[in-house]
């Protein structure tokens, strides 16, 4: 499995822009992250097709998706089963939308090449302990064609990065924040024809906090990673984070 490595640029989908409640808060610096990977899920849910969101935490995303793809069916999964006023309002408006609770390695219930896209936020780096359970589980869910995205993750070949967050995660300042590398990604797409990795944060993981305080600073952050991904390809690899598509 050879790996695409590239920094996706504007302009992105403009259904997208409506899923970015599906992440709550996020920092000026990390929108074009957010609205790539939401292009990747937008693409590859067509109008009545069928998604399972792994390790959708409160569910904001998988009802962002559901709105915004007409007549999808979305289930939202996690350890533990979204609940509260704000899920029951969502599940009230989107009647293709639903949450179970379940395990990401354990997809038995669903049958073979039921789901269009299988997809995560912040959720590889939770699963990556068992890479060939989490292949093996997935793979079988998803149609020939269908797509595996992962949204928001953690690269973990920057040694100054990896530093930062190895410092932050010491002092109490992040919950879980292991670190992913490239041969994960591979052994994950054993079965898939493809796998992209769009990379971002390369100077702008150190520049985050200034970039965050001044946002114009981020839309300059974010060409300067463009450039130097573009000339420099093996930089990719040393961005702070990715998303991925997996084409089955
Ligand atoms: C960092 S949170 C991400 C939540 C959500 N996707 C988001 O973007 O806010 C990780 C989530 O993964 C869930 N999780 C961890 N291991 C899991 C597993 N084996 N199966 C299902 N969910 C799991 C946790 O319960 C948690 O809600």
């Amino acid at each position: 499995m050879k790996l695409e490595w590239y920094h996706p640029e504007p302009p992105f989908d403009p259904r997208a822009e409506g899923l970015l409640p599906g992440v709550g808060g996020f920092p000026p610096s990390d929108r074009h992250l957010f609205l790539a990977g939401y292009t990747a899920l937008c693409h590859s849910l067509p109008a009545g097709g069928r998604a399972l969101e792994i390790c959708g935490g409160f569910g904001k995303l998988a009802a962002a998706l559901a709105k915004a793809v007409p007549d999808a069916e979305v289930i939202g999964l996690d350890l533990y089963a979204a609940s509260g006023s704000e899920v029951d309002a969502a599940l009230a408006e989107c009647p293709g939308l639903s949450y179970v609770a379940g395990d990401a390695f354990d997809l038995g219930g669903y049958p073979e090449g039921h789901f269009d896209l299988v997809f995560g936020q912040a959720a590889l780096h939770h699963l990556a302990h068992d890479i060939d359970g989490l292949r093996d589980a997935v793979l079988r869910v998803i149609k020939p064609g269908g797509k595996l995205v992962f949204v928001f993750e953690p690269l973990g070949h920057n040694p100054w990065i990896a530093a930062i967050r190895a410092w932050r995660f010491a002092r109490a300042e992040l919950g879980d924040e292991s670190n992913l590398f490239a041969h994960q990604f591979e052994r994950l797409g054993q079965g898939f024809s493809r796998c992209e990795v769009q990379s971002f944060n390369l100077l702008g993981y150190p520049m985050k906090a200034a970039s965050d305080r001044f946002g114009a600073v981020a839309e300059v952050v974010q060409t300067l990673d463009h450039r130097l991904m573009r000339w420099f390809p093996g930089l990719h690899r040393m961005a702070a984070n990715c998303n991925l598509v997996f084409t089955k």
